[in-house]
């Protein structure tokens, strides 16, 4: 037998203090949990079961989406939602003095500080104005965030007076169900095509024209600006 190798008895004393029972004679909090099986939370003297905490998973709360008018560190954000969608030529590009100059116009939606969606009011005519640049990340659509967008663009219509806004737009059942309708695209006037020509598909546009009355939607309890 080597001293001190194995099955040389340990030295009077040297194991004070240790745990000799086993692993299966220690209570079984005294173990980290394996790999699938559910801790144990001493600090709330409560257990979690694998059923407590799937509920908590599927119980987290909403992320928070503020509407809000843009500032000026919105735009770099707001140039990159209208780049992607302008490469994938479903919008207009816009260039960032373009972005500067108009910022004024933009509702941005803010989740965490991130800007997840964008839309515009542009005022056209004395009575007239158009919702431009509407974009939502792709990965947040679906939320009725567009939706918020477009009624906080309406609400800042009504907040000016100005009468009609209308949209040119790929997805018309989007705006159709905020209250707007289609209206022939010569109805509007010659001063709104001057985007057009930025327009890689000029002139083959497939763009649909829609224009809500703000004053009749006030008074027939229309969907717009609800
Ligand atoms: C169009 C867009 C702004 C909609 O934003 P969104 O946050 O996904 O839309 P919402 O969740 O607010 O949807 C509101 C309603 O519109 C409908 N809707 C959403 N996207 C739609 C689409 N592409 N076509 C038709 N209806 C649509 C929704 O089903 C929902 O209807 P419901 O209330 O009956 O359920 C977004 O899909 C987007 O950024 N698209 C790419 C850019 C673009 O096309 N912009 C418009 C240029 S004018």
């Amino acid at each position: 037998m080597v001293p001190g190798g194995a099955g040389t008895p340990a030295p009077l004393g040297a194991n004070k203090g240790r745990w000799r029972g086993g692993r299966d004679r220690l209570p079984r909090r005294f173990f980290a949990p394996a790999a699938g099986h559910t801790p144990l939370d001493f600090s709330r003297g409560r257990r979690y079961t694998s059923l407590t905490m799937a509920k908590r998973s599927t119980r987290s709360a909403p992320t928070k989406t503020t509407v809000r008018k843009a500032r000026m560190a919105d735009v770099e954000p707001i140039y990159a939602l209208v780049d992607e969608y302008s490469r994938r030529q479903i919008m207009l590009p816009r260039s960032r003095a373009d972005l500067y100059e108009s910022l004024r116009d933009f509702e941005v939606a803010d989740e965490k500080r991130r800007v997840v969606g964008c839309g515009a009011l542009a005022i056209q005519w004395d009575d007239l104005a158009e919702i431009k640049s509407l974009a939502v990340a792709v990965a947040c659509q679906g939320r009725g965030i567009g939706r918020r967008l477009v009624r906080a663009c309406l609400a800042d219509a009504r907040r000016l007076g100005i009468g009609r806004v209308f949209a040119l737009t790929m997805v018309p059942s989007f705006f159709e169900g905020l209250g707007f309708r289609r209206v022939p695209r010569e109805s509007l006037p010659h001063k709104i095509w001057a985007d057009c020509v930025r327009c890689p598909k000029f002139p083959d546009c497939d763009e649909v024209a829609l224009a809500v009355d703000m004053a009749i939607s006030r008074g027939s309890g229309s969907k717009a600006g609800k």
